[in-house]
Order: C-alpha cells, then sequence, then structure tokens
C-alpha cells in the first residue's frame, strides 16, 4: 500500500497508539492531521511531526531528554539490560 502524499485523519492521536500512528503514517509520506479532545497534545504532535519533517530525520526525541536517557540504554551490556525492568 502506498501511503505517501495519502491524507490521514487519526482520531485519539495525541499519546499512545493513536499518536504513534500518526507519527508513522507521517514518516510514511501521509498528510497527517492529529484529532483528539486533548487538544493541546495534539498540536504537541503535530508540531513534532512537523519538526521531524524539518529536521529530516525519522527520530525524533520529545521530550528532548529522551534522547540523552536512550543513549544510556543503548549502551548497557546485553547481560545487564535483560536484567533492567524497562
Ligand atoms: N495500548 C494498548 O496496548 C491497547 C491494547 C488493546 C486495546 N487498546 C485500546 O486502544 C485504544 C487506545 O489506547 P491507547 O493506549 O493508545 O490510549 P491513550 O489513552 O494513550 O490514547 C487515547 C487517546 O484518545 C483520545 N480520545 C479519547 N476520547 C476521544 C474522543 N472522543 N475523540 C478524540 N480523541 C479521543 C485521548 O485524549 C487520548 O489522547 C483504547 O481504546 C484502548 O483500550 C489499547
Amino acid at each position: 500500500m502506498n501511503i505517501d502524499g495519502q491524507a490521514a485523519l487519526v482520531t485519539g492521536g495525541a499519546s499512545g497508539l493513536g499518536e504513534a500512528t500518526a507519527r508513522e503514517l507521517a514518516r510514511l509520506g501521509a498528510k497527517v492531521a492529529v484529532l483528539d479532545v486533548n487538544l493541546p497534545l495534539a498540536e504537541k504532535v503535530a508540531a513534532d511531526i512537523l519538526n521531524g519533517i524539518a529536521k529530516k530525520t525519522d527520530t525524533l526525541y520529545t521530550p528532548f531528554f529522551w534522547r540523552y536517557i536512550m543513549m544510556i540504554i543503548v549502551l548497557l551490556p546485553t547481560f545487564i539490560f535483560k536484567r533492567v525492568r524497562l
């Protein structure tokens, strides 16, 4: 299925599964409308998507500190990672 250029409406797009769907559809090139009863959070997700497009990156950490948390997690040796409950 070719998503690129398609229009998508994502209800409940401000968090959870809807947010992940909105971000993935945008990554695949769809024009996404993020709909949610929580308007401030929906606007934040939409702004994040636009920010990601502007920076030409698939991965955008919001809030920013997740970049550093993920960096630490990625650097953990496997035997320690397997023991940690994340
Ligand atoms: N997360 C899971 O593993 C999982 C598994 C199975 C089913 N589900 C179901 O999938 C749905 C979404 O789950 P989630 O974890 O992403 O939840 P979530 O609470 O993270 O996200 C739901 C979003 O929908 C929005 N919303 C609620 N009512 C709305 C309305 N009337 N119009 C527009 N937006 C509205 C909320 O503001 C919220 O942003 C839920 O019904 C949940 O029960 C979730």
